[in-house]
């Protein structure tokens, strides 16, 4: 029960801050967002916390558009949640992008 309520409050503080960065999608926003908000779970670093590591390395096997897709719709009945709402459908290739390669154009 803890554990639901902790999710929720985590995604809720997710949610607001990213609606907010949402209107500015220039790379320095994208990747405060990623560090901050997917932070929240993954870790600032995302060297992984609540959610796994999702450093380059944890994430070769994805390529781009299945990441993306990960970051639109997220892993249903896990904690990850879809970002759609909130970010475009460039904005989630460009973070795939990020996490792939550790630098954003
Ligand atoms: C509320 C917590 C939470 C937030 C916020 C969150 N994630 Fe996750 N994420 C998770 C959890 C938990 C998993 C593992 C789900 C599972 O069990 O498969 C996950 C899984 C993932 C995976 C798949 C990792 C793998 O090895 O397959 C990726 C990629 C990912 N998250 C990216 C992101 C990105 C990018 C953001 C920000 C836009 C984000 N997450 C925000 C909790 C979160």
């Amino acid at each position: 029960m803890l554990k639901t309520v902790l999710i929720v409050l985590f995604c809720l503080s997710a949610i607001t801050s990213l609606a907010l960065a949402a209107e500015d999608s220039s790379p320095d926003a994208l990747i405060s967002l990623v560090h901050q908000d997917c932070g929240s779970c993954h870790g600032m670093t995302l060297k992984g916390g609540l959610g796994p590591d999702i450093r380059p390395g944890a994430l070769a096997h994805y390529d781009i558009e299945t990441l993306s897709t990960v970051v639109l719709d997220g892993i249903p009945e896990t904690a990850m949640p879809p970002w759609r709402p909130l970010l475009s459908e460039a904005d989630a290739k460009r973070i795939a992008e990020y996490l792939l390669r550790g630098d954003m154009k």
